[in-house]
């Protein structure tokens, strides 16, 4: 047997003795990858010069475009079938950005996990997924796919997800393949507008938007994306700084780069290359090894090896680190789809209470006044709003392969869980997005008939995604003249909100006494919030993103530098809006229970620690209410002087828990000195000595313990360096 087929050679044995036997054109073949299977493509793929396809799905057309790679191509190289399983596959889960409100990571890995055993069972082994990209700015419609605004949660929130598509092993037909995207800074585009140009710093590129990148290569992703932004002027998909310097000699990252969606080809309109060629070369020589969808490499690489612009030195890393990957996944040995069980196990029972669990635990309470949770044994209930019964938004953007008829939608949650006399009313009042108010008058004549008004109003789920930027953030279309004619009537309303990002709903946020973030549940939505409407579930999200009062605040986040003139009521000239607050509507680590939990007896342990140390932060954490409730502590911290302005606050540590009525818990921060790191003056990453402030509270403006804690020298640490704060809870 050729050694590349055995399985019981090393993989690196395996890698070389392929690549050997290759043809020029066969190794560039394995560079592209494309989207359609026409019929062209199909030839190609025959011929062994296709790596990989995306988007191609279905047990039947997977398996048959799978033996055309392995048995009619001359080396019979397996196809890398990949897919943007993002929150789901066919069960889906709550959008990425609600995912990021459980605040819980394990959460995070096992919705991951049961993507991933779904995706595999129908034969794609590889995901676009998880998206890493810290996003400062709501009006960017990709900030649902990620985790929010900081990078702390962000790096946890990615080390959760890569090992959950991952697993331990590769080769488990239960994982697949992850892909942290899109790199680098991608979140940052310039007002918002989605692929736009990002200019940031060297000290922001790497204390924001590279963490939660770095968090997923050390959790060992196998493939990174290059985006489609450039970035202080050179375009990420070609960027030999941000894909050689930053991503293979300081992080060590040993797996493979695609580019996104035709971004080689793209760099002709970046305007930095003149044509095909020189777009391969320049993407190629960053490091970009496989060219989504583009079909530039294949068309170029061979004439520039030939006239000795590239060296094929080049074209053999990229295709030693894809076919490692291959072999990794195991997909010589098992390269099909497994029909008996995806009959099994997609959309099975337990799948489907995950994602019924995974759903509440998104659920943010953003503000209640004594409304909720509502009794079941009402006389009449109005449920009102142009997503109260959409079974299509539920899903958010990229739901994969998920079915809008498995959604429950909110008024099919409420019709399940009330009792059986209560009478639910329903109108829809108006559309998403429509001018037309006629629907109001049923609106307001349910609504005067009832106990209490349930609206449910915000986005599809297509406004927010990719290509899905926004220039204002409030409610489109008249939803929120429906909320102002139904609170007219006087009846209690409960807003439910359905968003990818968060929205400026001042009003409401005035008027409405209960106001409800649901994001996009998944399959699970309605269930999900009428467990929370009717106290069945008490929620404990928390937001992963400031809610701004206005667009004009944006970009408007937690971790803000105190500038040198911090905002002051009493002073003009200091730094803030005349026509608005400064503060933002809802703030980073915001959420609500319904229950109380109180903060006490904070100690920090050593006082004086040296770099490489661990400082122990413990409190006490009660539940004083008479509800079991989930609380979500957050330990932040703040280097009042430094060598460097420093941000205000950064989130640290955090953790998730379940207490009783009365019980309460001492919990344990083990904050590891390297989280204390940044970038110097001289670009250096230190742990610098000095005085840091300790914050514990539950949410980035709720602090309710302070203290602090000396660092004694300064010592600089390796990029690679990524230790997460453990709890302790006793
Ligand atoms: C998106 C990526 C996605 C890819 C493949 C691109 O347009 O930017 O996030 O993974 O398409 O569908």
């Amino acid at each position: 047997m050729e050694i590349y087929k055995d399985p019981s050679q090393p993989i690196n044995k395996r890698v070389e003795d392929l690549l050997k036997r290759m043809t020029l054109d066969e190794k560039i073949g394995q560079m592209c990858q494309y989207s359609s299977l026409t019929k062209k493509i199909k030839e190609l793929v025959k011929k062994g010069l296709v790596g990989s396809l995306l988007n191609v799905t279905g047990i039947d057309k997977v398996n048959e475009i799978q033996k055309a790679a392995i048995e009619d191509s001359r080396l019979g190289i397996p196809l890398l079938l990949g897919l943007d399983v993002i929150h789901g596959y066919k069960t889906i889960f709550p959008i990425p950005l609600a995912l990021a409100s459980t605040w819980d990571p394990q959460v995070v890995r096992k919705v991951a996990r049961i993507a991933a055993r779904e995706a595999s069972s129908e034969g794609i082994k590889w995901t676009f997924a998880p998206m890493v990209d810290i996003a400062r700015d709501p009006r960017w419609g990709r900030i649902a796919e990620g985790a929010g605004e900081d990078p702390y949660l962000g790096s946890v929130i990615a080390w959760a997800a890569v090992k959950g598509f991952q697993g331990d092993d590769l080769s488990d037909p239960d994982s697949i393949l992850a892909c942290a995207k899109h790199y680098i800074a991608y979140g940052g585009a310039e007002g918002g507008r989605d692929y736009n140009t990002v200019d940031v710093s060297d000290r922001t590129l790497r204390e924001i938007y590279l963490p939660p990148f770095k968090a997923a290569i050390l959790a060992g992703v196998g493939t990174i994306m290059s985006a489609f932004n450039d970035l202080n002027g050179v375009p990420a998909s070609a960027n030999e700084y941000t894909l050689r310097k930053i991503l293979r000699e300081e992080l060590g990252f040993k797996g493979f780069v695609v580019s996104d969606w035709n971004a080689i080809g793209e760099l002709i309109n970046h305007g930095i290359a003149g044509d095909i060629y020189d777009a391969a070369r320049e993407a190629l020589k960053a490091g970009v090894d496989m060219d989504m969808q583009g079909d530039i490499y294949r068309r170029t690489l061979r004439k520039l090896v030939e006239e000795g612009i590239i060296p094929e030195r080049l074209i053999d890393d990229a295709v030693k680190r894809i076919l490692e990957i291959k072999f990794k996944l195991g997909l010589f040995e098992n390269p099909y789809a497994n029909p008996e069980k995806a009959r099994k196990i997609i959309k099975c029972k337990e799948h489907l209470d995950f994602a019924l669990e995974a759903a509440r635990k998104s659920i943010v309470l953003l503000k209640n006044e004594g409304v909720l949770p509502l009794r079941k044994d009402l006389k009449t209930i109005a449920v009102i709003g142009p997503l109260a019964d959409d079974k299509v938004a539920p899903l958010g953007s990229w739901y994969c392969l998920g079915d809008p008829k498995d959604v429950i939608t909110v008024l099919e949650g409420i019709r399940n869980k009330v009792s059986p006399k209560t009478k639910v009313l329903y109108a829809k009042g108006c559309d998403i997005e429509c001018s037309s108010k006629e629907g109001f008058e049923k609106a307001v004549s349910i609504a005067k008939q009832s106990d209490v008004a349930i609206l449910v109003v915000g986005e599809r789920g297509d406004m927010s995604g990719e290509a899905a930027s926004r220039a204002y953030l409030d409610l489109p279309g008249v939803q929120e003249d429906l909320v102002k004619a139904v609170y007219e009537t006087g009846v209690p309303i409960v807003v439910v909100l359905m968003n990818g990002r968060p929205l400026s709903i001042k009003w409401i946020a005035e008027h409405i006494p209960a106001i409800v973030e649901a994001w996009f549940l998944g399959l699970q939505t309605g269930r999900a919030v009428a467990d929370v409407l009717f106290g069945d579930y008490n929620p404990g999200g928390k937001l992963p993103v400031t809610f701004p009062r206005t667009v004009g605040q944006v970009p408007i986040y937690y971790n803000h530098k105190n500038t040198g003139r911090p905002p002051d009521p009493k002073n003009r000239f200091t730094s803030k809006y005349i026509d608005e607050d400064y503060k933002p509507l809802f703030p980073f680590g915001h959420g609500l229970s319904y229950t109380t939990f109180s903060y006490s007896d904070l100690e920090v342990k050593p006082r004086n620690v040296e770099p490489g140390d661990v400082i122990l932060i413990s409190f006490t954490l009660a539940n004083i209410g008479d509800r079991e409730g989930d609380e979500v502590a957050q330990l932040y911290i703040r280097k009042a002087v430094a060598s460097v302005t420093r941000p205000v606050k950064e989130l640290k540590g955090f953790v998730r828990i379940t207490l009783k009525p009365r019980e309460k818990r001492r919990v344990i921060f083990k904050l590891p000195t390297e989280q204390l790191a940044f970038y110097n003056r001289e670009m250096k990453f230190v742990i610098e000595a000095g005085t840091y402030h300790v914050m514990v509270g539950s949410s980035s403006q709720d602090i309710r313990l302070v203290s602090e804690f000396k660092v004694t020298s300064t010592k600089e640490v390796s990029p690679r360096t990524l230790k997460f704060t453990e709890t302790i809870i006793k």
